[in-house]
C-alpha cells in the first residue's frame, strides 16, 4: 500500500486497542466467563494467581494487587513508612500522580531534573536535593524504559533512603539484566487500559522481595486490617478484582511478544526520520530493553506540527506540557520557571507519536513521513 492510500484509507489513532482485542477475544470472554461462574469477585483465586505470575515475571518474591497505578504509588510509600514532615525526591517531568501520592500522604515532592535525552530522573541531581527529612527516592521509567538505576541506588544506600519504582509505564523493560519494578525495594505498576498490560478498567500492582512488607501491603490495601475485621493501622480499599485479574493473566502470556512488536515500530520509525532535520528521535540506553509505552521525539514549534499531523489524520500526544514543579497544585512549593530547565524544555518540545504493535509499516511509514513534512514548514 502506497503511503498516500493509507492517507485516503484512515487515520492512524493514538492506540488502537479495538486490534489488540481482536487478537485475544476468545480468551478473554473465556477468562471473564470463568469469574462469572466462580461468583468469586475480588481478591480471589485469579488475583493470587496474578500477584504470582507478575512478581516472578518482574524477579520478585511477592504481588500485591491494588485499585490502580496511582494506589500502588500511596501504598507502598506508605509501607515505606513515608508521612506527614517527610520528603520524596522525584523527577518533575511525569504524570501527575508520581508527586500527588506524596503530597496525598502528607509528604512533601522534591522535584529534580531529568537526562535531556532520556527524559528519565538525572542521578546526577538527587544528591544535591536530601535534606535529614528526605525519605525516599521514585525514579520514573517514563515511556517505558528504565531510569539510571545504579548510581540512584547507590546514593539511597549512602542516604538510608527507600527506592519506590515507579514502573506505570515499563513493564517488561529491562535494566541490566534486572526487570523494572524488581530492582529498588519496591516496584508500583499500572494496568491502566492504555498501558502494555492493560486491564480493561483500572488496576495495579506493587511487586517486593520482602514478606513483611508484602505482609504490610496486604493490610494497607483492606482497611489496615491484619485479621477479618480487626484494623490495626489506617488504611485504604483498594483492591484489584477477579475479572480485571483475569483478563491480566491472558494478556501477561502476550507481553513479552507484544514489547517486541512496538521495538519493531520503534525501529521502523528511527529508520525514516534518520537525518530528518530537526527531529530528535529517542535515545536507547545502552543498560537494557526499552519497551516502547511512548515513542516519543522532540520537535521545535511542537503545537503547531501536532497540528500539521491532526489535519492529515495522525494522532499524537504531549505527554507532559507542564511539568509537575510548576503544576498549580504545588504554587506553595515556589519553585519558578527556569528551576529545571531541562524537564522545562522537555514539556515544550516532546511529542508521542502512535505505537502499537498493530500498527502496519505503511502507518509508520506515513506518520513519519508526515512528521518530515510538518517540520520543513
Ligand atoms: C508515570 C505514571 N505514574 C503513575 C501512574 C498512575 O497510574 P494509574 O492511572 O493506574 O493510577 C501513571 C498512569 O497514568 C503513570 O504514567
Amino acid at each position: 500500500m502506497s503511503v498516500s492510500a493509507v492517507q485516503n484509507d484512515k487515520q492512524i489513532p493514538m492506540l488502537d486497542l479495538g486490534a489488540q482485542y481482536r487478537t485475544i477475544a476468545q480468551e478473554i470472554k473465556n477468562a471473564i466467563d470463568q469469574v462469572l461462574e466462580s461468583q468469586h469477585f475480588i481478591l480471589g483465586p485469579q488475583v493470587t494467581a496474578l500477584e504470582n505470575e507478575v512478581a516472578k515475571y518482574c524477579g520478585r518474591r511477592f504481588g500485591v494487587g491494588v485499585a490502580s497505578g496511582t494506589d500502588a504509588l500511596i501504598v507502598a510509600l506508605r509501607a515505606m513508612g513515608v508521612g506527614p514532615g517527610d520528603e520524596v525526591i522525584v523527577p518533575s517531568f511525569s504524570f501527575i500522580a508520581t508527586a500527588d501520592s506524596v503530597s496525598l500522604l502528607g509528604a512533601t515532592p522534591v522535584f529534580v531534573d531529568i537526562y535531556p535525552d532520556t527524559f528519565c530522573i538525572d542521578p546526577a541531581q538527587i544528591e544535591k536535593k536530601i535534606t535529614s527529612k528526605t525519605k525516599a527516592i521514585i525514579p520514573v521509567h517514563l515511556y517505558g524504559q528504565s531510569a539510571d538505576m545504579d548510581p540512584i541506588l547507590e546514593i539511597a544506600r549512602k542516604h538510608n533512603l527507600k527506592v519506590v519504582e515507579d514502573d506505570a509505564q515499563a513493564i517488561g523493560a529491562s535494566y541490566k539484566g534486572k526487570k523494572t519494578a524488581g530492582i529498588g525495594d519496591i516496584g508500583c505498576i499500572s494496568f491502566f487500559p492504555s498501558k502494555n498490560l492493560g486491564a480493561y478498567g483500572d488496576g495495579g500492582m506493587i511487586v517486593t522481595d520482602s514478606e513483611e512488607v508484602a505482609k504490610s501491603l496486604k493490610s494497607l490495601r483492606a482497611h489496615g486490617a491484619t485479621k477479618k475485621y480487626f484494623s490495626t493501622v489506617q488504611g485504604w480499599n483498594s483492591r484489584l478484582d477477579e475479572i480485571q485479574a483475569a483478563i491480566l493473566r491472558v494478556k501477561l502470556r502476550y507481553l513479552d511478544s507484544w514489547g517486541q512488536g512496538r521495538r519493531s515500530r520503534a525501529d521502523l520509525y528511527d529508520k525514516f526520520l534518520r537525518g530528518v532535520p530537526k527531529v530528535v528521535t529517542p535515545k536507547r540506553s545502552s543498560w537494557g530493553d526499552h519497551v516502547f509505552h511512548q515513542y516519543t521525539v522532540r520537535v521545535p514549534k511542537r503545537d503547531a506540527v501536532q497540528k500539521f499531523l491532526q489535519d492529515r489524520g495522525v494522532a499524537s500526544t504531549v505527554y507532559y506540557p507542564v511539568p509537575m514543579h510548576l503544576q498549580p497544585i504545588y504554587d506553595s512549593l515556589g519553585y519558578k520557571n527556569g528551576d529545571l530547565p531541562h524537564c522545562e524544555s522537555a514539556a515544550e518540545e516532546c511529542l508521542s507519536l502512535p505505537i502499537y504493535p498493530e500498527l502496519t509499516d505503511e502507518q509508520v511509514e506515513y506518520a513519519a513521513s508526515m512528521l518530515a513534512e510538518a517540520v520543513k514548514g
